[in-house]
């Protein structure tokens, strides 16, 4: 068997991943939930996400590697030791997507890293660290709002998760994470025990303009924003559209619209954070006639300080008293997420960038306004993340894109930075 020392530090630097074989990848699973409306619809845990699944698997198997699925419904990859030496060094990202999403958020991460195992395959290298890959469960919470939850239960911060989690609709997510090989009720067990992860390491698409501004191919993550989520629920009286009079009336609409509005301020003229957003608005029963008796509201504030978002909270919440007085709605909020703004690890970052810099690839450090899975990987191992430019800065929407060369050049930076962290390089 080949070993680091036989096949040399020189040579582990010169290898280079498969690019045709990973852009045919990425093209290939873009297929998979792919939207008649454009884009991509792979919400966690529907069959498309399923078979998105399967097909990482199945590719990852062609290539002698050995999959599992666990409690969480998170895809692992390895190769196929008996046993694995830990700690390992980790990669991965998710396979869902946002509602018309792009084809690279996740995925891109995903196939990467099983670039990578396949590399180091086919180049019969030895590490001291293995190279793992995972393709995380539900890190959008498109579907099921429990955002990160294949990360959580990974990192063993099942706290963090509902006993009972449900999907927009009120259905239970036991069915479902059943058919994805995962088992509620054996949550628990996906939790890795501490220090098996070395390092963890997330390629991603960078999903906002600064890259492909500055024309570099690399960013090295240095935090990743926090966030804080509410679910709102107006309840209003329905009536008559007709002849109801307008001082007569307790209008869920009207009582939603100033809660969309209240949470914009926030952001802009009062300040308070970085972005705000309400980015799922629904109202009952919707019909022309009559007047709106119920709505809810998705609303979240990010920043990269988690006293800002911290204040943004506050603040909001106290204009939703606001709101319902002048409505006569009652208006409910429950904090469905809150997560802190996380740096990522200061040696990885130098690494991530003298790599780059071996590769010949310009490179600039920058934070990240999107929450990863690797912002809950660090609160267990040190976590560093690699950016590629995004055209135009678009992600979450079927515009996203990354030009290939770029997608390549990112995937080559992850190989090196894994093979130096597995070979104990770092
Ligand atoms: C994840 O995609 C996020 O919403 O930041
Ligand atoms: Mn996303
Ligand atoms: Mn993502």
């Amino acid at each position: 068997m080949t070993t680091t020392a036989q096949i040399g530090t020189e040579a582990l630097r010169a290898l280079r991943i498969d690019g045709a074989r990973l852009l045919r990848r990425i093209d290939e699973l873009a297929r998979i939930g792919a939207d008649p409306l454009g884009g991509v619809t792979r919400p966690a845990f529907s069959a498309e996400d399923r078979q998105a699944q399967q097909y990482v698997r199945a590719e990852a198997a062609g290539a002698g590697l050995r999959t599992e699925v666990d409690q969480a419904g998170n895809v692992i990859i390895r190769r196929a030791h008996d046993t694995v030496p830990g700690p390992v060094v980790l990669m991965g990202s998710h396979l869902d997507t946002v509602l018309n999403g792009g084809r690279l958020d996740g995925a891109y991460g995903v196939l990467a890293a099983l670039e990578v195992l396949q590399t180091v395959v086919e180049a019969g290298v030895e590490l001291v660290h293995e190279p793992v890959a995972v393709a995380f469960a539900n890190e959008e919470g498109a579907l099921f709002p429990q955002p990160f939850w294949g990360s959580m239960a990974l990192t063993g911060q099942t706290d963090r998760l509902p006993d009972d989690p449900r999907d927009r609709h009120g259905d239970s997510l036991a069915g479902p994470l059943h058919l994805a090989g995962g088992d509620l009720a054996q949550l628990g067990r996906a939790a890795w025990p501490p220090r098996s992860v070395r390092s963890y390491l997330e390629l991603h698409i960078e999903q906002g303009p600064v890259l492909e501004e500055l024309n570099l191919p690399i960013g090295v993550v240095t935090d990743i924003v926090g966030r804080v989520v509410y679910d709102v629920r107006v309840r209003g009286r329905a009536g008559h559209a007709g002849t109801t009079p307008m001082g007569r009336r307790r209008d869920a609409a009207v009582a939603m619209s100033h809660v969309v509005i209240a949470a914009e301020r926030t952001a802009t003229t009062a300040g308070r954070c970085r972005v705000a957003t309400a980015g799922c608005v629904t109202v009952s029963p919707g019909a022309t006639n009559v007047i709106p008796s119920e709505a809810r509201i998705s609303v979240e504030f990010r920043d990269e300080s988690a006293a800002r978002i911290a204040d943004a909270a506050t603040s909001f919440v106290a204009e939703l008293r606001a709101v319902a007085e002048l409505t006569g709605c009652e208006i409910v909020a429950e904090e469905t997420l809150r997560t802190v703004p996380v740096p990522t690890d200061p040696a990885l970052r130098d690494l991530i960038a003298a790599c780059a810099e071996d590769l010949g690839h310009g490179h600039t450090r920058l934070p990240s306004g999107a929450g990863h899975d690797a912002q809950i990987v660090a609160e267990v191992a040190p976590t560093g993340m690699i950016f590629v430019p995004s055209l135009k800065g678009l992600s979450h929407t079927p515009e996203e894109d990354t030009a290939p060369a770029d997608l390549v050049a990112g995937a080559d930076v992850l190989l090196q930075a894994a093979l130096a962290l597995g070979a104990g390089d770092r």
